[in-house]
């Protein structure tokens, strides 16, 4: 018997990524296409720049993760999975659209997939299981926010940012450091090596699921610009801190205040930071439940959680037309 794959297609933010995937979430082939260089140049994503950037990258990905994982797309590629949203439009535009015309070169179905639901499938990629009902952190350079995964595929919001997303909270501190685009990985490196000595506001602590993180980027910005010296691997290791606390606080509340839980799961781009996978661990030894975490490789955009969402979605019927849409909670398809 012939293996079964789907093709998923990311274009969301500013990367391109195209991966062939299996039921049981083998990445038969993977491609990224990132648009850091030209984000570098503007300090952060350009979204007309980024749509651009896709139409010249997408082609060529689809064709290398064909040609290089040898899959017979007639036999073995049984749908294309495309993010629909939530991003940028014109980037989701470029991905729905290529997804619309292959399918229909292919004659395979095309499902149009909500990228959060990714980001959690991404725990399930080579050979990860979440134990539901599961705390789920979603925390990305779009979207920050903490809901309840059953087993049945029920979610339910708990908290959600009021303002900035935590990933802009680290992109924004390496702007003001100077520091390439996106700065996450970077910050976390330096914060390592500093020292947490400054005092920064934790947002929103000790009250309720919500977050807010843009008075600690406010906070952040003030003792810049009014600090004669600056160490800033001391910066980075207070900021660092200061989200810790947020994390750390909002992450026990959720699961005091439900105790039916068996897992705690970290997804989105953040999910890739040392720091906050150290605090998972901690928080889930403390409670005695498991900690569901992606692979570090897939814990930021890729369109190996696309095709593994779609998987889900092929099973449960949940056949949704390519339509680009902007903003769309996790709770939807
Ligand atoms: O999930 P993602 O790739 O894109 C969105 O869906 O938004 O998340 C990107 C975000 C960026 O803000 C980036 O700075 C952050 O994830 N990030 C990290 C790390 N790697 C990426 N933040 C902290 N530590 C990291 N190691
Ligand atoms: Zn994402």
């Amino acid at each position: 018997m012939k293996n079964k794959f789907i093709l998923g297609i990311e274009t969301s933010c500013d990367d391109t990524s195209v991966a062939i995937v299996s039921r049981e979430g083998r990445v038969a082939e993977h491609v990224k296409i990132s648009q850091n260089e030209l984000s570098n140049q503007y300090g952060g994503i350009y979204p007309e720049f980024a749509s651009r950037a896709h139409i010249l990258n997408i082609i060529p990905s689809i064709d290398s993760v064909v040609k290089s994982s040898g899959i017979d797309v007639k036999d073995e590629i049984i749908a294309i999975g495309v993010t629909r949203g939530p991003g940028l439009i014109g980037s989701l535009m470029i991905g729905t659209n290529t997804a619309a015309v292959i399918g229909d070169m292919w004659n395979k179905p095309v499902i149009g997939v909500n990228h959060l639901r990714g980001h959690l499938k991404s725990i399930e990629l080579e050979g990860g299981k979440i134990l539901y009902p599961a705390i789920v952190l979603l925390v990305s350079g779009g979207h920050t926010f903490i809901c309840i995964v059953d087993e049945l595929g029920n979610i339910h919001y708990l908290g959600q940012t009021r303002d900035d997303s935590l990933g802009e909270a680290y992109d924004k501190l390496g702007k003001m450091l100077n520091l390439p685009f996106p700065a996450g990985p970077k910050i976390d490196q330096k914060a390592l090596k500093g020292n947490p000595s400054i005092h920064f506001p934790s947002p929103l602590l000790k009250n309720g699921l919500d977050f807010s993180f843009s008075g600690l980027k406010s906070a952040v910005s003030r003792y810049l610009d009014s600090s004669p010296t600056i160490n800033e691997n001391d910066v980075c290791a207070s900021f660092v801190k200061s989200v810790l606390n947020v994390l750390d606080d909002k992450i026990r509340r959720a699961i005091f205040e439900n105790p039916s839980i068996k897992s705690l799961a970290i997804v989105g781009g953040v999910a890739a930071s040392k720091q906050v996978r150290e605090l998972g661990n901690e928080i889930c030894s403390d409670y005695g439940i498991m900690l569901n975490l992606p692979p570090i490789k897939w814990a930021t955009d890729n369109g190996a959680m696309i095709a593994l969402a779609a998987w889900d979605y092929l099973e449960r019927g949940k056949i949704i037309p390519p339509f680009p849409i902007a903003r769309i909670p996790i709770d939807q398809y």
